[in-house]
């Protein structure tokens, strides 16, 4: 594919497949919320659990955690997100809109959307004022600001605060880390670009914690791992770069940061993040909760751990691996699009396809097929419409191998395999599908794309 791979193109796939819906479309939408449907659903849980097996399972130093969402609201005076988890605001009089004040030339004039907002002569914009992000709400029946409370806008805190119990439940000592994987809120100002900045998404966050020391030497090893972690799930290397955040850019409490950033259509953009947090988080929390917060050895050494944190989004995922797999080409005169995703990120692995519906001798070793292999994998069953058709459907959400049964197979038991990136076709014996799939789905993968 010779044109850029627009955000349009990526909706456009996404809700003719059934990958993600605007959030209660039938009452117009509520402004960048989504929902999933069974592909996305299928392509997220890939996405969740390729990060914790890199983050728990495989290895011996980090263990999982599931805090709440809404924690005691003194965690995010502690935290500095209630007096500093602000974006500045301006108004406009004339048309009532409301824009970041550092982002204007992002924004478009309600009146007029081909000026920024303030460059027309009608433009009336008040004076930036500080609006924070938290979504607010209330616990129990009282409706004062005794029972404010907020909806989690990082998952990280709920790790700061069950340091202690995790430190002491899990014999741990640093270098140790808590991962964590959950729904995040912020009440963004200008969300948009479809999944890359919403207002409810999933983080996947670990808090690595280390003797100060070591610090600089954990946070370079966090960028590197990383950054190789989405090399190996397909991500071209061309499009993936790290950026190091100058001193004015860093967030409160880091003393430094690595943006890994993909080139999404909207230019290159933040996919994740790493952080130096020093031990601002836990010395925080030690001083507005009394409880100390610190790693006493054996020895009786006491320190406060520092925090390396490589934090991410299974939404900015989602869509960077989308628009790196999204390709058009046409083939013996016939364009098709498909979707060229890491076979562990597909949402169906394998299509089973019996080449006459109506041919019960097919239908039923098809079937057969089909029941074998989803004991192990999610495959899809389809006999709906002609075979080019399905062939097409499949490549449009991914699927890596199609298997047809088709009338050869009714004579010696062989079945096509259709790989979905070179539509090279061989044969193997049915009984044979099984043990090759396995093995396939486990090979390296890399992208045939261009970089
Ligand atoms: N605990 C640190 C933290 O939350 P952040 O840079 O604000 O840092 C971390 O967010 C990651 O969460 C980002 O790199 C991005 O992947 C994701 N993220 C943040 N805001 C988002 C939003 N509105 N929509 C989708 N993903 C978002």
């Amino acid at each position: 594919m010779t044109e850029p791979v627009t955000m349009d193109k990526i909706v456009s796939l996404c809700r003719r497949r059934g990958f993600v819906f605007p959030s209660s479309e039938i009452y117009g939408g509520l402004g960048s919320t989504y929902d999933y449907g069974h592909y996305g659903v299928l392509a997220k849980n890939n996405i969740r659990s390729l990060w914790f097996r890199a983050m728990v399972q495989e290895r011996d130093d980090i263990v999982a955690l599931d805090s709440a969402v809404i924690l005691n609201p003194r965690v995010w005076e502690a935290s500095g997100h209630v007096a500093g988890f602000t974006d500045p605001l301006v108004d406009c009089r004339t048309c009532k809109l409301r824009f970041r004040a550092d982002k204007l030339e992002d924004a478009n004039c309600g009146r007029k959307p081909s000026k920024r907002p303030g460059e027309t002569p009608d433009c009336d914009l008040t004076e930036a004022r500080q609006f924070n992000l938290m979504f607010k709400t209330q616990v129990g029946a009282l409706e004062d600001e005794s029972s404010a409370a907020y909806l989690r806008p990082e998952t990280a805190q709920g790790i700061f605060v069950n340091f202690k119990n995790v430190l002491q439940l899990a014999r741990r000592k640093p270098p140790f880390g808590i991962a964590q994987v959950g729904k995040s809120f912020r009440n963004e100002i200008t969300p948009g670009n479809f999944l890359f900045r919403v207002r409810e998404f999933e983080q996947m966050e670990m808090e690595f914690f280390v003797p100060p020391a070591d610090a600089d030497r954990w946070y370079r090893y966090w960028v590197d791992e990383r950054f190789n972690w989405y090399l190996k799930y397909g991500l071209r290397e061309s499009r993936l770069r790290r950026r190091e955040h100058s001193a004015d850019e860093r967030s409160h409490y880091s003393s430094a940061t690595t943006d890994i950033e993909y080139l999404y259509p909207i230019g290159w953009s933040e996919l994740e993040g790493v952080a130096n947090r020093g031990d601002y988080d836990l010395t925080q929390h030690t001083q507005h909760s009394g409880s100390k917060l610190e790693f006493v050895g054996d020895g009786g050494e006491r320190y406060t751990p520092y925090v390396i944190e490589p934090a991410v989004s299974i939404e900015r995922i989602f869509v960077a691996l989308l628009v790196d797999g999204y390709d058009e080409e046409t083939v013996a005169e016939r364009e098709r699009t498909v979707l060229r995703l890491h076979p562990a990120i597909a949402p169906v692995k394998a299509a089973i396809l019996p080449l006459i519906p109506r041919n019960a001798e097919m239908v039923e070793k098809a079937r057969g097929l089909y029941d074998e292999l989803r004991r192990r994998h999610v495959v899809e069953y389809d006999d709906g419409g002609q075979i080019g058709r399905r062939y097409r459907r499949q490549d449009e959400i991914g699927t890596p191998f199609a298997f047809t049964i088709d009338e050869q197979t009714l004579g010696d038991d062989t079945v096509t395999v259709r790989d979905r990136d070179s539509l090279a076709q061989e044969r193997l014996p049915l009984g044979g599908v099984a043990a090759w799939l396995d093995e396939a789905l486990d090979r390296p993968w890399s992208s045939p794309k261009e970089a």
